[in-house]
């Protein structure tokens, strides 16, 4: 595929079909991951992979996604939000417990921090998630290259996950990622139409470039 087609086709998806995923596409986009760039040479960056019902149940258990969603106050929140903002975060906090537990794979990608993020001062001392976040792009769009596709989910309760799946105290999650195939009723949102000659600017605040 070429590079348009597939920066296109990687969407964030959280309606997936009950079919499992060929190792071999994981590895694919694994090895991709490891071309991103990455700010110490290191690509201090490991990939655990789960598949178990019970890693599943740990990960709802641990965000405490088993409790109730209120819509209408849900709605209420976002009244006078942007409207693609909107529908997204409509269709996404309901089913943050259902794309963990219906997705037949989650990807816990863990990075090792230059400081720990919680302790971070300076942009640079989070080049460590920067890099990583280059590494999730690459992973992300060799799946949809597949046709798997995957949501980045960020975990508030990292030290308990971390504990449970036995991830050493000096390393960080950066994200968890449930991937599969979307499924047939896969609800794809509308993204935000961007105006770049908007959002391209040049020195002195000027919009144009003059010559
Ligand atoms: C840093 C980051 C954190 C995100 N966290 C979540 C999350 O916790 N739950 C979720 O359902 N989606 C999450 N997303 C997915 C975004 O909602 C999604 O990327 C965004 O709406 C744009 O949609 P698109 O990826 O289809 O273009 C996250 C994405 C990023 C980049």
């Amino acid at each position: 595929m070429e590079l348009k087609d597939v920066l296109k086709k990687r969407r964030t998806i959280r309606d997936f079909q009950n079919k499992e995923i060929s190792m071999d596409i994981i590895d694919y986009a694994i090895v991709n991951g490891f071309k991103a760039p990455t700010y110490n040479h290191l690509r201090e960056w490991d990939f655990v992979i789960l598949n178990q019902l019970e890693s599943k149940l740990m990960l709802i258990e641990s965000e405490n996604l088993n409790k109730s969603i209120n819509l209408k106050e849900l709605e209420q929140q976002f009244e006078n939000k942007d409207k693609t903002m909107k529908e997204m975060y409509l269709d996404a906090i309901p089913k943050q417990k259902k794309m963990i537990l219906e997705s037949p794979t989650i990807i816990v990608v863990i990075f090792r921090p230059k400081t720990r993020v919680a302790e971070a001062k300076k942009l640079n001392d989070l080049n460590c998630l920067a890099s990583i976040w280059t590494c999730i792009e690459n992973f992300l769009l060799s799946l949809a290259e597949h046709n798997i596709y995957g949501v980045t989910f960020i975990p508030i309760n990292i030290e308990t996950i971390k504990k449970n799946l036995g991830i050493p105290d000096e390393l960080e999650i950066a994200t968890l990622i449930p991937i599969g195939y979307m499924a047939h009723d896969a609800k794809i949102l509308r993204q935000k139409t961007i105006n770049i000659s908007e959002r391209k600017h040049y020195e002195n605040g000027k919009s144009k470039k003059t010559k």
